[in-house]
C-alpha cells in the first residue's frame, strides 16, 4: 500500500497524521546574483464594484455601528497599513466599461443609481433590490482615493473603452489631477490633486471590455492615450493584456501598434496578463487529495505564461522596457461559500488557496525582472480575498498572511535560489524565492506535500549567516480555513531554524507557507 493511500485508509483512526521523518530538501542562495528589484506593487490588490467587495465589504458608510474612517471599513484600513498594501486596481474588472465616473462624485445623497454590470448573474437575481445589483455609486472616485490614502497605497484606475469616449476620460484625468482652483472639473474634486499616475486602457478588451480583436484595441488605445493631458503627472498605461496564454492577442497588439508607428509604444508602462487558475473539486472547501496538487499545478503555469509572453514582448520591445501587471489572479472556485447573500464569487479561502498564493507570489519575485505589477483577484468577499467581511463580522484569511509573511521581499533585490527536492504528484514539492535588503536575507517558500515534512538545509553562497528565524503558515489538513467564528484558525507562527557558517537548517512542514529572515554578516 502506497503511503498516501495508508495514510488516507487510516485517516479516522489517527488524529493530525504526521510523518515523523522528513525527506530532504536543499536550497542554495545564489546572494551575489542579483535577479532586479522587487516592485512592491507586485504586492497589490483588485478592488470591482462586484458582489460584497465595495459594499458590505470595504464601504460600511458613515452611519454605521460598524467602527469606520469616514465609511471605510476600519478594521480592513487597519489590516491593509500593516501588510503595506501597495496598490488598488478599480472600479474592475467587467464592471469598468460600463461605469461612469461622474456618476460617483458630487454630494452623496444626489448621485444617481445604476444597474451593475453583474446584475444579470443567477444570486444577484435571486435579490429584490442589493447595492450588488443597483449601485447607489455611494463609494465613488473621492471615496476610493480617500480608501487608498488610509491604507497608504497606490490608485490604479480602470478606464471604460467600450461604453465611454477619449473625452470622458480626459474629464476624469483632469477631475483627479488637474491643479486645484483652474477647472470647473478641479474645483468639483473639493480636494488637493490625487495626481494619479496608473491608468488600464480598458479592462479584458478581448472579452467584456468588447470582444475587440488586438488590431481594433489597439486602435482604441491610442485614441484614448495619445493626446491625453497630464498636468505634469507622468501618466503610466496599462493597455489590455491577453487572457492567460492568448499569445495572439500579445502579438497581435504589439505588431498592430508598431505598424502604425514605431513609438507607439513608449508610453506603455505595463502589459496587464490575467490568469485565474479557476478550482478544483466540488468547492472552495470541498475536494479530494488529487484534485488538491492538481490546482497547485495550474497555479504554477503562471511561470510559463511569463516567460512565453515575454518572448514575444522581446520581439517588438527589444530592450523590454515594458513589464507585466499581471492585474488579476487567483483561483475562482465554485459558489456556496460566500459570507453574504448578495457576495457574488465570494469564496472561503484555505490552506490550498494560501500555497497558491505563495506560488504566485514567489513566480513574482523570481522574475522581477519582468513583472513590475500584480493584483489579486479580489481585495474582500470575492474571489480569492484576503478579507471576508459581512456587516459587522470580519475575519482574515490565510490569503492574507501570505501577504503579510512575504512583504519584507518589497523593495529587496531578488536574488536566485535553487530548490532541490523530492517531487509530488503534478505541483511542485518546494518552491519559493529569495531577496536580500540591508544584509537581510528574506527567504519563502511552500511545501505542498500533504503529510511529509521537509528537512531543508539552506546554503548560502557568497554570504555569512548570523542568526535565522522561521515562520510558518500551515495546517493538519489543507481544508482548515478561518471563519467569523474561528478567526486565528490559519496564523503564522514561529518556528526552530540554526544558522552556522553559511548555512542554515529548518524544517518545513506540510502544507505551509514559509519565511525565513536571515541575518547575513
Ligand atoms: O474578477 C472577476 C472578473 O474576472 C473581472 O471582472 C474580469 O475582468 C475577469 O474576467
Amino acid at each position: 500500500m502506497q503511503r498516501r493511500s495508508f495514510l488516507a485508509a487510516t485517516a479516522g483512526a489517527l488524529v493530525a497524521p504526521r510523518l515523523a521523518s522528513a525527506a530532504n530538501a536543499q536550497i542554495t542562495v545564489l546572494a551575489n546574483e542579483p535577479i532586479a528589484a522587487i516592485n512592491p506593487l507586485v504586492h497589490g490588490h483588485f478592488v470591482e464594484h462586484l458582489g460584497g467587495v465595495v459594499y458590505d465589504g470595504i464601504w460600511v458608510g458613515e452611519n454605521s455601528k460598524i467602527a469606520n474612517i469616514g465609511g471605510l471599513r476600519k478594521s480592513l484600513v487597519d489590516a491593509l497599513k500593516k501588510i503595506q498594501a501597495p496598490v488598488f486596481r478599480w472600479p474592475g474588472g467587467c464592471f469598468a466599461d460600463s461605469y461612469q465616473w461622474k456618476d460617483g462624485i458630487g454630494p452623496r445623497a444626489q448621485r444617481p443609481k445604476r444597474t451593475n454590470f453583474w446584475e444579470g448573474s443567477s444570486l444577484l437575481r435571486k435579490l429584490e433590490d442589493s447595492p450588488a445589483r443597483y449601485d447607489p455609486n455611494t463609494f465613488g472616485t473621492n471615496e476610493f482615493m480617500r480608501f487608498c490614502r488610509e491604507t497608504g497605497g497606490k490608485p490604479y484606475f480602470a478606464v471604460n473603452v467600450r461604453s465611454s469616449t477619449p473625452k470622458e476620460f480626459y474629464e476624469w484625468v483632469e477631475y483627479c489631477n488637474a491643479p486645484s482652483g483652474r477647472t470647473t472639473w478641479s474645483n468639483m474634486r473639493g480636494e488637493a490633486p490625487y495626481n494619479v499616475e496608473f491608468w488600464g486602457i480598458g479592462n479584458e478588451s478581448w472579452g467584456c471590455g468588447g470582444n475587440y480583436t488586438p488590431e481594433e484595441y489597439s486602435v482604441e488605445y491610442r485614441k484614448f492615450t495619445a493626446w491625453a493631458p497630464g498636468y505634469g503627472v507622468p501618466l503610466k498605461y496599462l493597455p489590455s493584456g491577453p487572457n492567460g496564454g492568448d499569445l495572439n492577442w500579445t502579438r497581435g497588439f504589439f505588431e498592430a501598434m508598431l505598424r502604425k508607428d514605431r513609438n507607439s509604444i513608449n508610453n506603455v508602462w505595463g502589459w496587464a496578463l490575467h490568469y485565474y487558475c479557476g478550482t478544483t473539486g466540488k468547492s472552495a472547501v470541498d475536494y479530494t487529495d488529487a484534485e488538491f496538487y492538481d490546482l497547485l499545478a495550474r497555479a504554477q503555469v503562471m511561470e510559463d505564461l511569463i516567460n512565453r509572453h515575454w518572448t514575444i514582448m522581446g520581439q517588438y520591445d527589444r530592450e523590454h522596457r515594458i513589464k507585466f501587471a499581471i492585474d488579476e489572479w487567483g483561483t475562482w472556485h465554485r459558489e456556496g461559500t460566500q459570507v453574504g447573500p448578495d457576495h457574488l464569487f465570494g469564496q472561503q479561502a484555505t490552506m490550498r488557496d494560501a500555497l497558491v498564493a505563495g506560488l504566485t507570489l514567489d513566480i513574482f519575485h523570481r522574475h522581477a525582472d519582468k513583472v513590475s505589477m500584480g493584483c489579486i483577484a479580489q481585495l474582500i468577499n470575492c474571489l480569492q480575498s484576503l478579507f471576508l467581511a459581512h456587516e459587522d463580522q470580519f475575519v482574515l484569511t490565510a490569503n492574507y498572511h501570505v501577504f503579510d509573511l512575504y512583504r519584507a521581499h518589497q523593495n529587496g533585490t531578488a536574488v536566485r535560489a535553487v530548490f532541490g527536492a523530492p517531487l509530488v504528484e503534478k505541483a511542485p514539492r518546494l518552491a519559493g524565492s529569495a531577496s536580500v535588503k540591508d544584509k537581510v536575507l528574506t527567504l519563502t517558500g511552500v511545501n505542498t506535500h500533504l503529510t511529509e515534512p521537509l528537512a531543508a538545509a539552506i546554503e548560502v553562497a557568497g554570504a555569512a549567516v548570523k542568526s535565522a528565524r522561521l515562520e510558518v503558515l500551515s495546517s493538519p489538513d489543507s481544508h482548515h480555513h478561518n471563519t467569523f467564528a474561528q478567526p486565528n484558525r490559519l496564523v503564522p507562527r514561529p518556528a526552530q531554524a540554526t544558522a552556522s557558517g553559511s548555512s542554515i537548517k529548518a524544517e518545513l512542514p506540510p502544507i505551509s507557507v514559509w519565511k525565513i529572515t536571515a541575518d547575513l554578516a
